[in-house]
């Protein structure tokens, strides 16, 4: 998976202008975070973060929310969390993504040994696994 997001935020990040934005989590494994960071830094893309709720372990939405008024043009989300085992709404939050134009790209490595996904109902852009998981 770090991997694969190494290879395709290279590819995703050419469209990227200086000034643009995207939107990373702080209850995302590194694989889905620093990958966009080193992209960003080379675009000159600001990155607004999503925090989570330390008593439940859920992502904030209302962070998502106000960074999505400034048009960002992705969100890097993870399905479930490695450390908390949290499981995101990540079809609630491709809508909201694509209600603002973001791009959305799912890390599915904890989640996929645990359900069935069916990323047209998700509606995700990306969704990324590693199969030695499972
Ligand atoms: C949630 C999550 N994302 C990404 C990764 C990285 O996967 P890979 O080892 O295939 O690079 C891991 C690895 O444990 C993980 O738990």
């Amino acid at each position: 998976m770090t991997t694969l997001t190494l290879h395709l935020s290279r590819s995703i990040s050419r469209d990227w202008q200086e000034g643009d934005e995207i939107v990373l989590t702080r209850l995302d494994h590194d694989a889905n975070v620093t990958p966009w960071v080193l992209a960003a830094q080379d675009k000159g893309v600001k990155i607004s973060w999503v925090n989570f709720d330390v008593e439940d372990g859920t992502l904030n939405l209302d962070d998502l929310q106000k960074a999505l008024e400034r048009k960002p043009k992705l969100v890097a989300v993870g399905y479930a969390s490695n450390s908390l085992g949290t499981v995101n709404p990540v079809e609630k939050i491709t809508k909201m993504a694509h209600d603002a134009g973001a791009l959305v790209y799912v890390d599915a490595v904890q989640y996929a040994v645990h359900g069935s996904i069916d990323v047209q109902k998700i509606g995700c852009d990306f969704l990324v696994s590693s199969s030695y998981k499972y």
